[in-house]
């Protein structure tokens, strides 16, 4: 019997895992084990997407919780460190590419495991985010390397990484979004909102949400800079705003930001914003296919976009994800946080009515994941 231990730490990685866990469950001769770092530790940010996507519950929580980066990654490799000398997996599976991502694959390495990483080659060539640094060194230091696309599996061969740990096996996180679609449009908008705004005094009727946009935004690069942040609201408030109604899931990051930069209290009292907490996975695809266009720092949901063809807006100046791009048959454009560019973007935007789903995304990624494990050939 072979011994998978998958982890997840924040948010992004939810999504990801759920399909693996599924089809390791469809075959008896697996003993799996979830371990959750903590990193992401509100159940608006954790335990309700568990429910949503069916997750078990995971064997292990580490609990590391927020901090800076190395205190989050020193922490987790510590702790990380005594489940695997408790549990010895025959593989430890890492997804995305947020902290806990790269904490794990260097403790399992330095502890000589194999160690797949589900969502490989993805590159923004931009050093600067921290995202970029854990893509690096987990693919650098991988077994196994799923990649989404082709565009990724290139990046790796650029990198001298051997052909043969290279498996191209397709985007994981469209095998969620298939299997919940048909839920997603059964929600309706209306109820999504009553049961997660923030601002309740605003009110609301059916007329303000025939058209409105979707707002996402946590990156550091939007939001740790005062003057950039305000640059962003202003424009929200004074002007994208008067055109289109707004919906804003808050992350907590940006949420703290806005607390601290005296610009909460802007956005709550401005009545064509509706600021929620944030939402579900389930609620999240139906406010995306429901919207008219999409202003964002998310990597997934540039993706979700591209599949939903909701035009979208990246508020970044590069991305790992360029085959979601206009230029390459998706939806999104990178105009990052320069208000005039942005301000531009929305004026001009329209639909890709020719978007074709980029090649194995189509629900079927986590059974190729799988079998690639199951027949990785060991030297
Ligand atoms: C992390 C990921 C990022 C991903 C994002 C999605 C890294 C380096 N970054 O960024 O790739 O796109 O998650 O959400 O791993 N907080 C809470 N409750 C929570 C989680 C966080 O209040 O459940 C607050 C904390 O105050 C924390 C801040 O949000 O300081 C940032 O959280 P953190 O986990 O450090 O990174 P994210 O910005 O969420």
């Amino acid at each position: 019997m072979i011994k998978i231990l998958s982890v997840v730490g924040a948010r992004p990685n939810f999504m990801k895992i759920a399909p693996f866990i599924e089809q390791i469950n469809k075959n008896t001769d697996i003993r799996h084990i979830l371990v959750h770092t903590g990193q992401h530790y509100d159940a608006r940010m954790s335990r309700n997407f568990f429910n949503t996507l069916g997750i078990p519950i995971p064997d292990v929580n580490l609990s590391i919780g927020s901090g800076t980066h190395s205190r989050q990654i020193g922490d987790t490799m510590i702790a990380f460190e005594k489940i695997l000398i408790k549990e010895k997996p025959d593989w430890v599976v890492v997804v995305g590419d947020v902290n806990a991502t790269l904490a794990c694959s260097i403790t399992a390495k330095k502890m000589n495991l194999k160690v797949c990483h589900i969502e490989a080659g993805l590159r923004s060539g931009d050093i600067t985010m921290p995202e970029e640094i854990n893509r690096l060194v987990t693919d650098r230091i991988s077994d196994l390397l799923l990649t989404p696309d082709l565009i990724s599996s290139q990046n790796l061969l650029n990198e001298g990484i051997s052909n043969s740990k290279i498996k191209f096996v397709g985007n994981i996180m469209i095998d969620t979004l298939d299997k919940n679609i048909k839920k997603a449009k059964s929600l309706s908008v209306l109820d999504i909102i009553n049961s997660n705004v923030i601002n309740k005094k605003n009110k609301f009727n059916h007329k303000n949400f025939k058209k409105f946009g979707l707002v996402t935004m946590h990156r550091p690069s939007n939001v740790d800079s005062l003057s950039i942040l305000k640059s962003i609201i202003q424009m929200f408030i004074n002007d994208i705003s008067k055109k289109m109604h707004l919906l804003w899931p808050i992350h907590p990051r940006t949420q703290k930001k806005l607390k601290e930069f005296d610009l909460y209290i802007d956005l709550l009292n401005c009545d064509r914003i509706t600021m929620l907490h944030p939402i579900d996975y389930i609620e999240m695809i139906k406010l995306n296919s429901s919207s008219k266009i999409v202003f964002t720092d998310s990597g997934g949901l540039q993706e979700e976009c591209t599949i939903l063809s909701t035009p979208c807006l990246t508020m970044r100046w590069n991305t790992e994800r360029p085959i979601t791009l206009l230029e390459n048959g998706g939806v999104s454009l990178l105009v990052g946080n320069d208000v005039q560019k942005i301000k531009h973007a929305f004026n001009q935007i329209r639909i890709n009515e020719e978007i074709k789903r980029p090649k194995y995304w189509d629900g079927k990624t986590a059974f190729r994941c799988l079998s690639e494990i199951l027949s990785y050939k060991y030297e």
